[in-house]
């Protein structure tokens, strides 16, 4: 499988896609809860809890602003998973229900939030994820049983768990990994455009999908790239020639990344 990663800002980044290139959009943007943050958390007898998300929380995020790209870029046959915070549902379902056959919503339950030592309010143990998409679309329905809009597990957490740099939002694999059987196939296109340490990358990778990520934060990025590659490294069959560099050249008039070359070379085919 192939992969391709970019350390800029998704949306420049994102206008060199190809339309109709992308079969999965899984991504988890910035959640814009700064404002209502009261600061971290600090304890005699534990370490700080993290509180302040972060810089990159502090930057609008307008769904509303990505639809006309994400409609460009998903096939007709694709799916949108955007996790979500509570403030933004809203504002979500406002810009993507007109423009998709179907919004649901799909509930991540961490069995270890955390903690709220005050016991003034319930705990934040749920994550919602907007999910969009138009008749046609695939989707690999297990039992009823398995289709659930729930998904229960622990946060990321132990050797998973990134520690320099540490991403406090740091996704589980396991998870997207489930997002991403049920609703894309062996050798599609994953693309999370706020990729943070690609874990989506990794989930995608596991699972026989191609994969491009982008991040801003050079931090991350550098550590997504690591990620990648030691996963890439492990498997036999991989080769080990970092994507990365490549990508990084990949603006219009130099050379193209071979993964971006086979999004053209397929929509030419489809188109004839
Ligand atoms: C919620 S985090 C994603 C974490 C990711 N799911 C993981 O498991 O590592 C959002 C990420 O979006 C990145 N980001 C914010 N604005 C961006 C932009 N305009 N372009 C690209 N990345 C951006 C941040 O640096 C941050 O890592």
């Amino acid at each position: 499988m192939n992969h391709i990663l970019y350390n800029d800002d998704s949306r420049e980044r994102v206008k060199h896609l190809p339309d109709n290139s992308i079969d999965l959009i899984l991504t988890d943007p910035p959640y814009n809860l700064s404002p209502y943050s009261t600061g971290n958390m600090k304890f005699k007898w534990r370490k700080e809890i993290n509180n302040d998300l972060a810089s990159w929380d502090q930057e609008d995020f307008t769904p509303a602003e990505w639809l006309a790209e994400f409609k460009r870029v998903l096939k007709p046959t694709g799916n949108i998973f955007a996790f979500c915070s509570y403030n933004l549902i809203g504002k979500w379902h406002e810009a993507f229900d007109p423009a998709y056959d179907t919004f649901q919503f799909f509930v991540y339950h961490k069995t270890n939030p955390v903690p709220k030592f005050r016991k003034a309010g319930f705990l934040n143990s749920c994550e919602l994820i907007v999910c969009c998409w138009n008749k046609g679309h695939t989707w690999n329905f297990g039992k009823q049983s398995e289709m659930h809009n729930f998904y229960e597990g622990p946060i990321c957490m132990g050797k998973e768990r990134l520690k320099d740099p540490v991403h406090p939002t740091q996704k589980p694999v396991k998870l997207l990994s489930h997002i991403i059987k049920i609703a894309s196939n062996e050798g599609d296109v994953v693309f999370d455009p706020f990729m943070g340490v690609a874990s989506t990358g990794i989930a995608a990778l596991q699972n026989n999908r191609n994969f491009i990520g982008i991040d801003t934060d050079k931090a991350y990025f550098k550590a997504a790239e690591k990620r990648i590659k030691d996963y890439v490294s492990q498997q036999p069959l991989f080769s080990i020639e970092s994507e990365t560099e490549k990508a990084l050249k990949d603006t219009p008039g130099e050379s193209v990344h071979p993964l971006i070359e086979s999004l053209h070379i397929n929509m030419a085919k489809s188109a004839a």
